[in-house]
């Protein structure tokens, strides 16, 4: 079967099973491995990618449901070379342990910036809570997070 799909802005086809997960697709076919897969049962959010505008697992969508969707990946968010304001905050705080959780995280709170530019720390740990990371350096990754709005210039 062949489905359709937009993958970083580029036009893509997928020949195989529709039961395929997207995860499966992107890593194993696209090579696009910054999603990881860690639970591969919806609960860690390492593989959460852009589908049609929503931050969700990968690991828990057949490839046979996503014709025509747009997906992006932690490889197409930000223009090669650059950085967005999630993962500008996050390198400059030298959070990053491992680094396993944090493309999972970064899809998930880059799209959640996109509609709350000024969040209490509450709210982003809100937000943070279908990311998981077994370092657990969870406060830094809030302190991390909260300083966008301050560097933005919307908290005095
Ligand atoms: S690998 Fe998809 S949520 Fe854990
Ligand atoms: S930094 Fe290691 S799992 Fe989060």
């Amino acid at each position: 079967m062949a489905i359709r799909l937009t993958i970083n802005g580029e036009k893509q086809v997928f020949h195989g099973d529709p039961r395929t997960s997207l995860l499966e697709v992107l890593r194993d076919t696209f090579r696009l491995t910054g999603a990881k897969d860690v639970c591969g049962e919806g609960f860690c959010g390492t593989c959460n990618v852009h589908i049609n505008g929503e931050a969700l697992p990968a690991c828990l969508r057949p490839i046979g449901m996503l014709e025509g969707a747009e997906v992006t990946t932690i490889e197409g968010l930000s223009p090669m070379g650059t950085f967005n304001a999630v993962q500008a905050a996050l390198e400059k705080h030298d959070v990053v342990q491992c680094g396993m959780c944090f493309p999972g995280l970064v899809m998930t709170m880059s799209k959640f910036f996109e509609t709350n530019s000024n969040p209490s720390r509450a709210e982003i740990k809100s937000a943070m809570t279908g990311n998981l990371c077994r370092c657990t350096g969870y406060e830094l990754i809030v302190d991390a997070l909260a300083s966008i709005a301050h560097e933005r210039g919307l908290v005095q």
